[in-house]
């Protein structure tokens, strides 16, 4: 097959780490027989400094033209005090967007060879840690009016609107109901329905579409309650389906659970096989340079590119068990290490990962 990737290295660690991804990515296509033919476009930061924006129309231009986007990460104090609309932020959260990608899925899964690296005691996850965060990507709080005034009364004040349509919230629901049918058969709904009226219409969906489909186990669970019980027994959930912001926080939570956020890909899907890829960690403008960043939470993104935009799952799964090897040989970069293990860079763990591909 031949498919037509967008690049977007971003800022910080970001080119090192779509680098590594790349090579795997060209290491598989040459094992399986096919071609991907690479974009490169700027976004974020990179692109508020050469352009003046943080989205340039070019760029969206060249992703709407590609099969899929992959994604590094954007971001870092540089930008840090430009206006809401001109950091590098507006411009992830402007392609998720445009692009219509309203279904992100972050798993959150413990590795075997993690084990540990996971902050959790072992009676806790020997019961198993193997999860997928549902979270609907482009409504609720971040795109709601956002207003900063001075009130009646003298006093600074700003608001962000929480809004959901019937719509957005059903066809989220579908796809955690979907995802679910594939994994181990349950959804949870996340939401704050003793407070919030958006959370009331989203519980009254998620039942709704729960009726159409009786062999999955669905429960409604609070998003303070869920925080709780994902460090209590993270074993009782298996797919999470949430509003943005909730699960924007419940998703670094549930990474860090599995050991490091540096290990957690992320699929952004639009309606169809079109996706932006992209690792759930930050830019780590700290790192960027210093050969420290793992590279595996981008490369295993990729991962999730081939299953769900082109559907090469042989392919998916040779690159999630070359990672697996090159963990369980004891490669480990700085965010993951222990002792016992062996410490290598960025490059190294990219290249080791490529050589594993079979
Ligand atoms: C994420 C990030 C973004 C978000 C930021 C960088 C805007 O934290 O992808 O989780 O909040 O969605
Ligand atoms: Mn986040």
């Amino acid at each position: 097959m031949e498919k037509k990737i967008a690049l977007i290295h971003g800022d910080g660690i970001g080119p090192e780490i779509v680098d590594e991804a790349v090579r795997v990515l060209n290491k598989t296509a040459d094992t399986f027989g096919h071609k991907f033919a690479y974009t490169p476009v700027l976004m974020g930061g990179i692109a508020i400094d050469e352009t003046g924006v943080p989205l340039p129309d070019e760029t969206l231009k060249v992703c709407r033209e590609s099969d899929s986007v992959l994604l590094g990460a954007v971001g870092g104090p540089k930008w840090d005090k430009g206006a809401g609309n001109m950091r590098p932020e507006a411009g992830l959260l402007g392609i998720r967007s445009a692009l219509g990608l309203y279904a992100n899925l972050r798993p959150a899964k413990l590795l075997a060879p993690l084990a540990e690296a996971c902050p959790l005691k072992r009676s806790i996850t020997d019961k198993g840690l193997d999860l997928l965060i549902v979270r609907e990507l482009i409504g609720g709080a971040y795109f709601g009016e956002k207003r900063t005034f001075t009130d009646e009364r003298g006093f600074k004040t700003a608001t962000d609107e929480m809004k959901y349509s019937d719509f957005e919230i059903e066809r989220i629901c579908r796809t955690a109901f979907e995802l679910a049918k594939k994994r181990r058969g349950k959804v949870t709904s996340v939401d704050k329905a003793n407070v919030l009226d958006t959370s009331r219409l989203w519980r009254g969906i998620a039942h709704k579409v729960s009726g159409e489909y009786p062999d999955i186990d669905y429960e409604d669970m609070l998003v303070d309650n869920t925080a709780m019980q994902l460090v209590r027994d993270p074993s009782h959930f298996d797919v999470i389906v949430t509003e943005n912001l909730f699960g924007d926080i419940l998703s670094d939570e549930a990474s860090m659970i599995t050991g490091s956020l540096g290990m957690i890909p992320s699929a952004s899907l639009a309606d169809g096989a079109f996706g932006l890829y992209e690792p759930v960690h930050g830019s780590a403008p700290d790192i960027a340079g210093t050969g420290k960043a793992n590279p595996i939470a981008t490369i295993l993104s990729a991962a999730m590119m081939l299953r769900f935009s082109f559907g090469m799952q042989a392919e998916a799964d040779a690159v999630e068990s070359a990672v697996n090897k090159v963990l369980e040989a004891g490669y480990r970069t700085a965010d993951i290490m222990s002792e016992g293990c062996r410490l290598v860079d960025c490059k190294d763990m990219g290249g080791l990962i490529t050589d594993n591909i079979a």
